[in-house]
């Protein structure tokens, strides 16, 4: 069981005095990659003009484009609600990164109500994520958004 608050914390401790989004982007993923147990895959994809884009993440190499819209990725953005999902194969849509990958969860990211991009978190178990992930996950995010600023700051 994750400790969430302690979490928080520690990335408030990290990030803290970064001005640099890229940096701090890429330990934030790193954090969470290396703080979550049974996680085989963990990055931000970036809000473009043109949908998903790969941005810092742990893990294999992934697909680089995701529509909004598509995928679980893709219905986070568009829905702007978390999705947290149990078994992938049974997602209409599910996009196959890593082939490990069994349950997910895709958390919006906002600044200032407005959509940056995405936190998307993989893992090798079914249902590897609870109801107090979901919550504690939306929390780092939280976190890591109000420590960038704005949208005009994001990658
Ligand atoms: N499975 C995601 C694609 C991204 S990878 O898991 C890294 C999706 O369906 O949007």
């Amino acid at each position: 069981m994750t400790d969430y608050k302690l979490l928080n914390s520690q990335l408030r401790a990290l990030l803290d005095g970064e001005t640099d989004v890229l940096a701090a982007s890429s330990n934030f993923v790193a954090l969470l990659y290396n703080t979550l147990e049974d996680v085989n895959w963990l990055g931000i994809y970036v809000l473009r003009d043109d949908g998903l884009v790969l941005g810092p993440f742990q893990g294999k190499p992934a697909c680089v484009h995701i529509p909004v819209g598509s995928g679980v990725c893709g219905t986070a953005a568009s829905s702007r609600r978390t999705q947290r999902i149990a078994d992938v194969h049974a997602f209409p849509g599910h996009i196959v990164c890593d082939a490990d990958s069994r349950s997910e969860l895709v958390v919006p990211l906002l600044m200032n109500s407005e959509l940056v991009g995405v936190l998307d978190i993989d893992s090798p178990s079914l249902d590897r994520f609870s109801e107090a992930d979901e919550l504690g996950i939306e929390s780092v995010c939280q976190t890591f958004c109000e420590l960038q600023g704005d949208r005009k700051a994001f990658i």
